[in-house]
């Protein structure tokens, strides 16, 4: 009686240490512009078919035209409900945020101090800027970027979430001037939220930034890794530019601890990255474990 008690007790302990290292953590995702939650739906059910279990949370704040709202606004929201869905799961939990969605839920894990997100999943998102207007011709037909900067470096043009992150490389006086977003979380403005800004990144155990050179609406497509055009309109890579070099945000932190991760993967276009299965299985879901 006694050893069957004792076996019991022994298969009960290992079905829960199975369980408790083979439990994949809680996803959340979010979505890009000018879209909704129901735009990832292939991805939730990619994630849940090959990691049966996986609590899945698509976010569907802020779809469609609301996607162009102030970028702050959105990050003020989507900080809330990263906190709430973490305290429900104090193990941890996952980030993944496509295109604008990877910008502004950098910006709610940065602006959060006390956050449990192990992994962030920056998926073709303009980390570093915007500085293309294909994405936009739905709203706005004529927009090019050369003149582009007269519309977002406005208030008015500050009140879209495009203006928060259009990053114009030959008139950076007016983006440090009028730009109410990126500056900001990317503490190339210095505020008093500045150094929470950077300890919110480096609480991550990991950092994925994925991107790829045929994306055709991330310009320049190395935004996605935080790499940047300068003055002349070359492509400066992140690990030349400040923000790595100063660790201003603690990307270079994250670097030396070995918990960034860079993805370039070619012949994916933008609408693609959460909408083909070998790109999937390829590159997020080695990430979700
Ligand atoms: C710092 O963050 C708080 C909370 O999000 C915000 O209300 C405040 O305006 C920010 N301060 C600056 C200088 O950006």
């Amino acid at each position: 009686m006694r050893l069957q008690l004792r076996v019991l007790l022994a298969i009960l302990a290992s079905c829960s240490w199975i369980s408790g290292s083979l439990a994949f953590k809680p996803v959340v995702i979010l979505h890009g512009i000018l879209s909704g939650a129901e735009s990832m739906s292939f991805l939730v059910r990619e994630i849940e078919e090959i990691h049966p279990g996986t609590i899945v949370y698509n976010c569907d704040k802020f779809s469609g035209w609301y996607s162009l709202e102030n970028a702050w606004r959105q990050v003020d929201q989507v900080r809330d409900y990263l906190n709430e869905v973490g305290k429900l799961h104090p193990e941890g939990i996952i980030v993944l945020g496509y295109s604008q969605g990877g910008l502004l839920a950098r910006a709610a894990i940065q602006s959060l101090s006390d956050h449990n997100v192990k992994t962030f999943i920056s998926l073709s998102s303009p980390q570093a800027g915007q500085y293309g207007t294909s994405f936009l011709h739905l709203i706005f037909p004529d927009l090019a970027a050369k003149t582009a900067f007269e519309l977002f470096y406005s208030r008015v043009g500050q009140h879209t979430s495009v203006g928060g992150y259009w990053n114009d490389p030959q008139r950076q006086e007016l983006y440090l001037k009028y730009s109410e977003f990126l500056p900001l979380i990317n503490n190339e403005k210095v505020t008093s939220n500045s150094t929470s800004f950077k300890m919110g990144m480096v609480r991550l155990n990991r950092l994925v930034m994925i991107g790829g050179p045929n994306d055709d609406v991330i310009t320049p497509w190395q935004s996605s890794h935080f790499s940047y055009y300068d003055e002349n309109m070359d492509v400066i890579p992140f690990n030349k530019r400040k923000i790595f070099t100063t660790d201003s945000i603690g990307i270079k932190t994250l670097q030396e601890a070995g918990k960034l991760t860079i993805v370039i993967k070619p012949h994916v276009h933008h609408l693609a990255w959460h909408t083909r299965r070998d790109v999937i299985h390829q590159v997020i879901m080695p990430y979700l474990d």
